[in-house]
Protein backbone atom coordinates (compact mmCIF):
# COMPACT_ATOMS: atom_id res chain seq x y z
CA UNK A 1 0.00 0.00 0.00
CA UNK A 2 1.55 3.19 -1.12
CA UNK A 3 2.37 5.87 1.60
CA UNK A 4 -0.18 8.91 1.77
CA UNK A 5 0.73 12.51 1.58
CA UNK A 6 0.32 14.89 4.13
CA UNK A 7 -1.45 18.03 3.46
CA UNK A 8 -0.78 20.58 6.67
CA UNK A 9 -3.67 22.99 7.19
CA UNK A 10 -2.91 26.20 8.63
CA UNK A 11 -5.56 27.97 11.07
CA UNK A 12 -7.32 24.53 11.52
CA UNK A 13 -9.30 25.36 14.53
CA UNK A 14 -10.67 28.54 12.90
CA UNK A 15 -13.49 29.01 9.77
CA UNK A 16 -11.12 28.49 7.01
CA UNK A 17 -8.94 25.56 8.37
CA UNK A 18 -12.12 24.20 10.33
CA UNK A 19 -13.96 24.12 6.69
CA UNK A 20 -11.06 22.23 4.57
CA UNK A 21 -10.65 19.41 7.33
CA UNK A 22 -14.13 18.82 7.45
CA UNK A 23 -14.76 19.01 4.17
CA UNK A 24 -12.17 16.94 3.34
CA UNK A 25 -12.85 14.09 5.26
CA UNK A 26 -16.59 14.25 4.58
CA UNK A 27 -16.54 13.94 0.68
CA UNK A 28 -16.41 10.23 -0.46
CA UNK A 29 -13.10 9.27 -2.42
CA UNK A 30 -15.10 8.59 -5.28
CA UNK A 31 -15.55 12.61 -5.63
CA UNK A 32 -12.31 13.43 -4.74
CA UNK A 33 -9.41 10.37 -5.93
CA UNK A 34 -6.74 13.24 -5.94
CA UNK A 35 -7.78 14.85 -2.42
CA UNK A 36 -8.29 11.59 -1.01
CA UNK A 37 -4.77 10.73 -1.76
CA UNK A 38 -3.79 12.99 1.10
CA UNK A 39 -3.62 12.48 5.31
CA UNK A 40 -4.49 15.62 7.00
CA UNK A 41 -2.24 17.72 9.37
CA UNK A 42 -3.86 19.90 11.56
CA UNK A 43 -1.42 23.00 12.79
CA UNK A 44 -2.63 24.65 15.67
CA UNK A 45 -0.83 27.78 17.97
CA UNK A 46 -2.94 26.42 21.15
CA UNK A 47 -1.06 24.09 23.26
CA UNK A 48 -3.63 20.90 23.31
CA UNK A 49 -3.40 18.24 25.94
CA UNK A 50 -2.87 15.26 24.13
CA UNK A 51 -0.81 12.01 24.61
CA UNK A 52 -0.29 11.13 20.57
CA UNK A 53 0.19 12.95 17.39
CA UNK A 54 -2.67 11.60 15.73
CA UNK A 55 -6.34 11.48 16.84
CA UNK A 56 -10.07 10.87 15.73
CA UNK A 57 -11.92 13.96 14.25
CA UNK A 58 -13.76 13.46 16.88
CA UNK A 59 -11.42 14.38 19.44
CA UNK A 60 -10.27 16.81 17.41
CA UNK A 61 -13.82 18.68 17.62
CA UNK A 62 -13.92 17.94 21.20
CA UNK A 63 -10.28 19.32 22.11
CA UNK A 64 -10.43 22.28 19.94
CA UNK A 65 -14.72 22.97 20.91
CA UNK A 66 -15.54 23.06 17.50
CA UNK A 67 -18.93 21.62 16.29
CA UNK A 68 -19.07 18.50 14.17
CA UNK A 69 -20.72 18.90 11.25
CA UNK A 70 -23.17 16.05 10.68
CA UNK A 71 -22.00 14.75 7.79
CA UNK A 72 -18.24 13.56 9.38
CA UNK A 73 -20.03 11.63 12.14
CA UNK A 74 -19.52 8.48 10.79
CA UNK A 75 -16.34 9.17 9.87
CA UNK A 76 -13.66 7.26 11.15
CA UNK A 77 -10.18 9.11 9.56
CA UNK A 78 -7.87 10.52 12.29
CA UNK A 79 -5.69 13.39 11.96
CA UNK A 80 -2.23 14.51 12.48
CA UNK A 81 -2.07 17.72 15.02
CA UNK A 82 0.92 19.55 15.88
CA UNK A 83 0.65 22.24 18.41
CA UNK A 84 2.43 25.60 19.47
CA UNK A 85 2.93 26.37 15.45
CA UNK A 86 3.08 29.75 15.46
CA UNK A 87 3.52 31.96 12.11
CA UNK A 88 5.99 34.28 13.78
CA UNK A 89 8.42 31.46 15.44
CA UNK A 90 10.26 30.05 12.34
CA UNK A 91 11.53 27.32 14.95
CA UNK A 92 7.84 25.86 15.55
CA UNK A 93 6.89 26.11 11.66
CA UNK A 94 9.54 23.30 10.80
CA UNK A 95 8.13 20.53 12.34
CA UNK A 96 4.41 21.61 11.31
CA UNK A 97 6.45 21.09 7.87
CA UNK A 98 8.42 18.15 8.18
CA UNK A 99 7.41 15.55 5.19
CA UNK A 100 4.49 17.68 4.31
CA UNK A 101 3.69 17.67 0.15
CA UNK A 102 0.84 20.11 0.28
CA UNK A 103 0.19 23.31 2.63
CA UNK A 104 -3.08 25.43 2.70
CA UNK A 105 -1.98 28.95 4.02
CA UNK A 106 -4.52 31.07 6.04
CA UNK A 107 -2.57 33.84 8.43
CA UNK A 108 -4.12 36.55 10.32
CA UNK A 109 -3.85 40.28 9.90
CA UNK A 110 -1.75 42.34 11.84
CA UNK A 111 -3.51 46.20 10.81
CA UNK A 112 0.16 47.98 10.52
CA UNK A 113 0.54 50.15 7.94
CA UNK A 114 1.35 48.70 4.41
CA UNK A 115 4.69 48.50 4.00
CA UNK A 116 4.03 49.78 0.29
CA UNK A 117 1.67 52.80 2.08
CA UNK A 118 3.52 55.95 2.17
CA UNK A 119 1.81 56.00 6.30
CA UNK A 120 4.29 52.53 6.76
CA UNK A 121 6.12 52.89 9.95
CA UNK A 122 6.36 49.62 11.09
CA UNK A 123 7.05 46.11 10.67
CA UNK A 124 4.38 44.33 7.89
CA UNK A 125 3.75 41.18 10.73
CA UNK A 126 1.28 39.49 8.06
CA UNK A 127 3.91 39.76 5.09
CA UNK A 128 6.39 38.10 7.68
CA UNK A 129 4.35 35.66 8.90
CA UNK A 130 4.42 34.35 5.17
CA UNK A 131 7.49 34.65 4.70
CA UNK A 132 8.52 32.89 7.50
CA UNK A 133 5.89 29.52 6.94
CA UNK A 134 7.66 29.91 3.08
CA UNK A 135 10.85 29.37 4.35
CA UNK A 136 10.28 26.50 6.07
CA UNK A 137 7.61 25.28 3.68
CA UNK A 138 11.19 25.25 0.87
CA UNK A 139 13.79 23.72 4.08
CA UNK A 140 11.11 20.78 3.93
CA UNK A 141 11.31 20.69 0.44
CA UNK A 142 7.15 21.51 0.27
CA UNK A 143 5.51 20.96 -3.32
CA UNK A 144 2.89 22.80 -3.38
CA UNK A 145 0.99 25.69 -0.89
CA UNK A 146 -2.71 27.02 -1.87
CA UNK A 147 -2.42 30.36 0.16
CA UNK A 148 -6.02 32.30 1.24
CA UNK A 149 -5.30 35.66 -0.70
CA UNK A 150 -7.41 38.54 -1.11
CA UNK A 151 -6.99 41.40 -3.92
CA UNK A 152 -4.51 44.40 -3.54
CA UNK A 153 -6.83 47.44 -3.05
CA UNK A 154 -3.71 50.25 -3.57
CA UNK A 155 -3.27 48.62 -7.19
CA UNK A 156 -7.38 48.11 -7.49
CA UNK A 157 -8.01 51.77 -6.25
CA UNK A 158 -4.83 53.58 -8.39
CA UNK A 159 -3.11 54.23 -5.48
CA UNK A 160 -6.89 56.16 -4.08
CA UNK A 161 -7.00 53.54 -1.19
CA UNK A 162 -3.84 52.89 1.01
CA UNK A 163 -4.57 51.03 3.91
CA UNK A 164 -6.72 48.14 3.47
CA UNK A 165 -3.23 46.25 4.71
CA UNK A 166 -5.37 42.82 5.56
CA UNK A 167 -5.79 42.66 1.49
CA UNK A 168 -2.55 44.22 0.26
CA UNK A 169 -1.03 42.18 2.33
CA UNK A 170 -2.22 38.72 1.42
CA UNK A 171 -2.06 40.38 -2.32
CA UNK A 172 1.65 40.69 -2.29
CA UNK A 173 2.19 37.26 -0.11
CA UNK A 174 0.32 35.87 -2.78
CA UNK A 175 3.00 37.11 -5.60
CA UNK A 176 6.01 36.54 -3.33
CA UNK A 177 4.52 32.77 -3.23
CA UNK A 178 3.65 32.87 -6.65
CA UNK A 179 7.87 34.00 -7.63
CA UNK A 180 8.71 31.17 -6.14
CA UNK A 181 7.98 28.78 -8.57
CA UNK A 182 9.02 26.31 -9.92
CA UNK A 183 10.33 25.31 -6.78
CA UNK A 184 7.21 25.36 -5.24
CA UNK A 185 4.08 24.93 -6.97
CA UNK A 186 1.38 27.51 -5.57
CA UNK A 187 -2.76 28.17 -6.40
CA UNK A 188 -4.68 30.77 -4.63
CA UNK A 189 -8.22 31.20 -3.23
CA UNK A 190 -9.71 34.59 -2.43
CA UNK A 191 -12.10 33.99 -0.40
CA UNK A 192 -15.20 36.76 -0.46
CA UNK A 193 -16.55 38.65 2.55
CA UNK A 194 -17.78 36.48 5.29
CA UNK A 195 -21.34 35.43 6.00
CA UNK A 196 -19.99 35.16 9.69
CA UNK A 197 -19.14 38.77 9.86
CA UNK A 198 -22.48 39.90 10.81
CA UNK A 199 -22.29 37.69 13.51
CA UNK A 200 -19.52 38.70 14.34
CA UNK A 201 -18.85 42.57 14.23
CA UNK A 202 -21.46 44.11 15.82
CA UNK A 203 -21.06 47.53 13.21
CA UNK A 204 -22.46 45.36 10.92
CA UNK A 205 -25.41 43.62 12.34
CA UNK A 206 -28.95 45.63 11.67
CA UNK A 207 -29.65 48.05 14.65
CA UNK A 208 -33.23 48.97 15.74
CA UNK A 209 -34.55 52.18 14.80
CA UNK A 210 -37.59 53.46 16.85
CA UNK A 211 -38.80 56.39 14.16
CA UNK A 212 -39.05 54.09 11.53
CA UNK A 213 -40.28 50.97 13.65
CA UNK A 214 -37.58 48.82 11.51
CA UNK A 215 -34.21 47.69 11.49
CA UNK A 216 -31.37 49.39 9.92
CA UNK A 217 -28.51 48.32 8.68
CA UNK A 218 -25.82 51.14 8.40
CA UNK A 219 -22.56 51.66 6.00
CA UNK A 220 -21.63 54.97 4.56
CA UNK A 221 -21.30 53.09 0.76
CA UNK A 222 -24.69 53.01 -1.64
CA UNK A 223 -27.06 49.98 -1.75
CA UNK A 224 -26.47 49.38 -4.96
CA UNK A 225 -22.62 48.02 -3.81
CA UNK A 226 -21.86 44.49 -4.67
CA UNK A 227 -19.94 41.89 -2.22
CA UNK A 228 -18.78 38.36 -3.01
CA UNK A 229 -20.33 36.39 0.11
CA UNK A 230 -19.15 33.19 1.58
CA UNK A 231 -19.96 31.19 4.65
CA UNK A 232 -16.15 30.75 5.06
CA UNK A 233 -16.71 28.24 7.96
CA UNK A 234 -18.76 25.58 5.72
CA UNK A 235 -17.55 26.29 2.23
CA UNK A 236 -13.99 27.60 1.97
CA UNK A 237 -13.43 23.71 1.79
CA UNK A 238 -15.44 23.21 -0.85
CA UNK A 239 -13.40 25.69 -2.99
CA UNK A 240 -9.58 24.54 -1.41
CA UNK A 241 -10.88 20.60 -2.21
CA UNK A 242 -11.59 22.02 -5.66
CA UNK A 243 -8.97 23.35 -6.49
CA UNK A 244 -6.70 20.40 -4.73
CA UNK A 245 -8.64 18.18 -6.89
CA UNK A 246 -8.18 19.88 -10.39
CA UNK A 247 -4.36 21.22 -9.54
CA UNK A 248 -2.54 18.93 -11.62
CA UNK A 249 -5.29 19.31 -14.62
CA UNK A 250 -5.45 22.84 -14.44
CA UNK A 251 -2.15 24.28 -12.79
CA UNK A 252 0.45 21.76 -13.45
CA UNK A 253 1.19 21.66 -16.86
CA UNK A 254 3.32 23.68 -18.37
CA UNK A 255 1.70 26.40 -20.78
CA UNK A 256 -1.82 25.68 -18.97
CA UNK A 257 -3.97 28.53 -19.48
CA UNK A 258 -5.07 28.34 -15.94
CA UNK A 259 -1.83 27.98 -14.09
CA UNK A 260 -1.07 30.07 -11.31
CA UNK A 261 -4.68 32.18 -11.24
CA UNK A 262 -6.51 32.96 -8.34
CA UNK A 263 -10.07 31.34 -7.38
CA UNK A 264 -12.59 33.79 -5.91
CA UNK A 265 -14.31 31.90 -3.70
CA UNK A 266 -17.88 33.16 -2.52
CA UNK A 267 -21.56 31.86 -3.33
CA UNK A 268 -22.94 34.66 -4.76
CA UNK A 269 -22.62 39.02 -5.12
CA UNK A 270 -24.90 40.51 -3.07
CA UNK A 271 -25.89 44.12 -3.30
CA UNK A 272 -26.27 45.82 0.58
CA UNK A 273 -30.30 46.48 -0.64
CA UNK A 274 -30.27 42.80 -1.26
CA UNK A 275 -28.48 41.50 1.77
CA UNK A 276 -31.14 43.85 4.00
CA UNK A 277 -33.73 42.18 2.60
CA UNK A 278 -32.86 38.61 3.02
CA UNK A 279 -32.25 39.44 6.66
CA UNK A 280 -35.98 40.26 6.12
CA UNK A 281 -37.29 37.17 5.00
CA UNK A 282 -35.40 35.54 7.32
CA UNK A 283 -36.34 37.31 10.63
CA UNK A 284 -40.07 38.09 8.99
CA UNK A 285 -39.38 41.40 9.86
CA UNK A 286 -38.80 44.82 8.19
CA UNK A 287 -34.94 45.27 7.59
CA UNK A 288 -32.91 47.94 5.71
CA UNK A 289 -30.36 49.07 4.33
CA UNK A 290 -29.50 53.08 5.12
CA UNK A 291 -26.22 54.53 3.28
CA UNK A 292 -25.05 57.39 5.71
CA UNK A 293 -22.16 59.90 5.38
CA UNK A 294 -18.48 58.49 6.22
CA UNK A 295 -18.47 60.88 9.21
CA UNK A 296 -21.14 59.23 10.85
CA UNK A 297 -19.84 55.90 9.77
CA UNK A 298 -16.76 56.80 12.06
CA UNK A 299 -17.88 58.44 14.34
CA UNK A 300 -21.60 56.27 15.30
CA UNK A 301 -20.42 53.35 13.91
CA UNK A 302 -17.16 52.45 14.61
CA UNK A 303 -16.93 54.57 17.89
CA UNK A 304 -14.26 53.41 19.64
CA UNK A 305 -12.15 51.24 16.83
CA UNK A 306 -8.39 52.53 17.10
CA UNK A 307 -8.11 55.06 13.90
CA UNK A 308 -5.78 52.67 11.89
CA UNK A 309 -8.77 50.16 11.99
CA UNK A 310 -11.58 52.50 10.80
CA UNK A 311 -9.11 53.43 7.88
CA UNK A 312 -9.13 50.10 6.67
CA UNK A 313 -13.20 49.43 6.71
CA UNK A 314 -13.86 53.09 5.42
CA UNK A 315 -11.87 52.29 2.36
CA UNK A 316 -12.59 48.98 2.03
CA UNK A 317 -16.06 49.27 1.77
CA UNK A 318 -15.43 52.61 -0.60
CA UNK A 319 -13.18 50.70 -2.91
CA UNK A 320 -15.66 47.49 -3.06
CA UNK A 321 -18.49 50.31 -4.03
CA UNK A 322 -15.90 52.12 -6.63
CA UNK A 323 -13.81 49.09 -7.79
CA UNK A 324 -15.96 45.95 -7.13
CA UNK A 325 -14.07 43.35 -4.89
CA UNK A 326 -11.57 42.09 -7.90
CA UNK A 327 -12.57 44.59 -10.54
CA UNK A 328 -15.18 44.74 -13.38
CA UNK A 329 -15.07 41.26 -13.52
CA UNK A 330 -16.41 40.31 -10.16
CA UNK A 331 -19.06 38.36 -10.94
CA UNK A 332 -17.51 36.67 -13.44
CA UNK A 333 -14.79 35.48 -11.27
CA UNK A 334 -17.06 34.37 -8.79
CA UNK A 335 -18.99 32.63 -11.41
CA UNK A 336 -15.69 30.88 -12.36
CA UNK A 337 -14.90 29.91 -9.01
CA UNK A 338 -18.50 27.94 -8.12
CA UNK A 339 -18.28 26.47 -11.92
CA UNK A 340 -14.77 24.70 -10.48
CA UNK A 341 -16.98 23.40 -7.56
CA UNK A 342 -19.73 22.03 -9.10
CA UNK A 343 -17.49 20.50 -11.88
CA UNK A 344 -15.74 18.41 -8.66
CA UNK A 345 -19.43 17.20 -7.83
CA UNK A 346 -19.19 19.67 -4.74
CA UNK A 347 -22.04 21.71 -5.24
CA UNK A 348 -24.04 23.54 -2.92
CA UNK A 349 -22.50 26.28 -1.17
CA UNK A 350 -24.64 28.63 1.19
CA UNK A 351 -26.57 30.70 0.43
CA UNK A 352 -26.90 34.50 3.17
CA UNK A 353 -30.56 33.18 3.60
CA UNK A 354 -29.45 29.34 4.79
CA UNK A 355 -26.29 30.27 6.84
CA UNK A 356 -29.16 32.87 8.87
CA UNK A 357 -31.14 29.84 9.03
CA UNK A 358 -28.26 27.61 9.51
CA UNK A 359 -27.36 30.25 12.72
CA UNK A 360 -30.58 30.51 13.83
CA UNK A 361 -29.97 34.33 13.31
CA UNK A 362 -31.99 36.74 15.81
CA UNK A 363 -32.49 40.34 15.62
CA UNK A 364 -30.67 42.49 18.13
CA UNK A 365 -28.98 39.41 19.84
CA UNK A 366 -25.37 40.57 20.51
CA UNK A 367 -21.95 39.47 18.70
CA UNK A 368 -21.38 35.82 18.89
CA UNK A 369 -17.87 33.72 19.77
CA UNK A 370 -16.71 32.48 17.05
CA UNK A 371 -17.72 29.23 16.76
CA UNK A 372 -19.90 27.96 14.04
CA UNK A 373 -22.71 24.95 14.06
CA UNK A 374 -22.97 22.07 11.30
N1 LIG B 1 -13.90 38.43 7.53
C1 LIG B 1 -13.91 38.45 6.23
O1 LIG B 1 -14.88 38.87 5.59
C2 LIG B 1 -12.72 37.94 5.47
C3 LIG B 1 -12.79 37.78 4.09
C4 LIG B 1 -11.68 37.27 3.39
C5 LIG B 1 -10.52 36.94 4.10
N2 LIG B 1 -10.49 37.13 5.46
C6 LIG B 1 -9.25 36.79 6.16
O2 LIG B 1 -9.43 35.57 6.82
C7 LIG B 1 -8.49 35.48 7.87
C8 LIG B 1 -9.18 34.91 9.09
O3 LIG B 1 -9.56 33.60 8.75
P1 LIG B 1 -10.52 32.76 9.66
O4 LIG B 1 -11.78 33.54 9.89
O5 LIG B 1 -10.58 31.40 9.12
O6 LIG B 1 -9.73 32.77 11.01
P2 LIG B 1 -10.32 32.54 12.48
O7 LIG B 1 -11.52 31.70 12.41
O8 LIG B 1 -10.36 33.87 13.14
O9 LIG B 1 -9.14 31.71 13.14
C9 LIG B 1 -7.83 32.19 13.17
C10 LIG B 1 -6.93 30.99 13.01
O10 LIG B 1 -5.59 31.46 12.95
C11 LIG B 1 -4.82 30.74 13.88
N3 LIG B 1 -3.79 31.61 14.40
C12 LIG B 1 -3.94 32.83 14.99
N4 LIG B 1 -2.75 33.35 15.30
C13 LIG B 1 -1.82 32.42 14.93
C14 LIG B 1 -0.41 32.38 15.00
N5 LIG B 1 0.32 33.39 15.52
N6 LIG B 1 0.22 31.29 14.52
C15 LIG B 1 -0.48 30.26 14.00
N7 LIG B 1 -1.82 30.23 13.90
C16 LIG B 1 -2.49 31.31 14.37
C17 LIG B 1 -5.79 30.34 14.98
O11 LIG B 1 -5.24 29.19 15.55
P3 LIG B 1 -5.43 28.69 17.10
O12 LIG B 1 -6.86 28.60 17.39
O13 LIG B 1 -4.75 27.41 17.07
O14 LIG B 1 -4.75 29.74 17.92
C18 LIG B 1 -7.05 30.04 14.20
O15 LIG B 1 -7.05 28.73 13.70
C19 LIG B 1 -7.95 36.88 8.08
O16 LIG B 1 -6.64 36.96 7.56
C20 LIG B 1 -8.87 37.76 7.26
O17 LIG B 1 -8.20 38.88 6.74
C21 LIG B 1 -11.55 37.60 6.15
Amino acid sequence: MTQKKVLAVFGATGQQGGSVINQLLSTPAELLPNTSKFKLRALTHRSLPISSSTISLEQWHQLTNSPQPANTASCTSTIQVVSKVDFHTASSLLPALENVHTAFVMTTPSFSPSLNSPKNNSDDKEFLAVQNIVSAALSQKVNTIIFSTLPNITELSSGKYTSVTPFDDKARARSYIWSLQPQIRSAFVSLGFFMSNWLTQDFLAPKYDEETQSWVMRLHVCGQTGIPLIDAGRDTGKFVAAILESMDRRWGKEGDHGRGKTVVAAEGVYTLDGIAEAFSRHTKQRVRYEQVTEREFREESLKGFPESLKDVLVEGYKSLEEFGHVGTETEASVEEGKKLVRECGLGGLVSLEEFLAKERYVLGEGSKSKQWGP
